[in-house]
């Protein structure tokens, strides 16, 4: 039995976690948040005081990357606690500062080559949706079913003030725009995997759509797209 795979690329704040998510649990798939393990890097390189040192200590650097120690954890409600070196790093990953990190480690080669066995190991059957910037351009052009999943800057400056409210903190809309900006001009102009659609997705702009609108047009084309292959 082949093993399917739905990928599904898009810029930060698009939905895609979300989305992934929802759709590995409806067709009983395994989930890659190929996110989550740069943004481990990005902690684990930090932590060993590297991060300024990407260049000239970069053999150890890949070795950190290649062994990285961690973990997905499913709790008894059914989260995902991730760890890193047996410690439970789920909050801390999401930040805006680990974002940061996992940013700047994505733009060299070589990590990311580190980091391609790892990514290939989650495709297990039946299936396995995998999130992230570059899942059909580069890790799985094989994969049956293709999505981008994008939305304006605009929106989802507002949607990621709307979360960062929620949890308490104080945020001025200007300023997370200008962050996705900066990040989606880093994300698709890097000179390797930029971020950027393959030729045979299907687009999907979430700016005016809601969670379970993009979810149908989602399924239709999975259904399709698994059945025809
Ligand atoms: O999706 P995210 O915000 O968790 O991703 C964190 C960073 O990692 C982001 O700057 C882009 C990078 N990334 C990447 O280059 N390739 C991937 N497949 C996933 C994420």
């Amino acid at each position: 039995m082949t093993v399917q795979i739905i990928t599904i690329d898009g810029p930060s704040g698009s939905g895609k976690g979300t989305l992934a998510a929802k759709l590995a649990a409806h067709y009983q798939f395994h989930l890659l948040d190929s996110g989550a393990l740069y943004r481990l890097l990005g902690l684990s390189l930090h932590q060993h005081n590297l991060l300024d040192a990407l260049d000239s200590a970069l053999e150890q650097c890949i070795k950190i990357a290649t062994n990285l120690d961690i973990k997905f954890v499913t709790t008894e409600t059914n989260n995902t606690q991730v760890q890193l070196d047996g410690e439970d790093v789920t909050q801390i990953i999401r930040t805006e500062r680990v974002g940061e990190f996992a940013s700047k480690v994505a733009a060299i080669p070589e990590l990311r080559a580190a980091l391609l066995e790892r990514q290939h190991a989650f495709a297990q059957e039946p299936g396995l949706v995998a999130d992230g910037r570059d899942m059909a351009t580069a890790i799985f052009p094989e994969a049956q079913a293709k999505i981008y999943l994008t939305a304006s800057a605009e929106s989802r400056a507002a949607r990621r003030v709307k979360q960062l409210q929620g949890m308490g903190l104080d945020v001025k809309i200007n300023d997370i725009l200008a962050n996705i900006e900066a990040r989606d001009k880093r994300d698709m102009e890097r000179a390797v995997a930029p971020l950027k659609p393959a030729a045979d997705a299907y687009i999907i702009d979430s700016s005016e759509l809601g969670i379970d609108e993009v979810f149908q047009l989602m399924t239709s084309f999975v259904d399709k797209q698994l059945l025809a292959n």
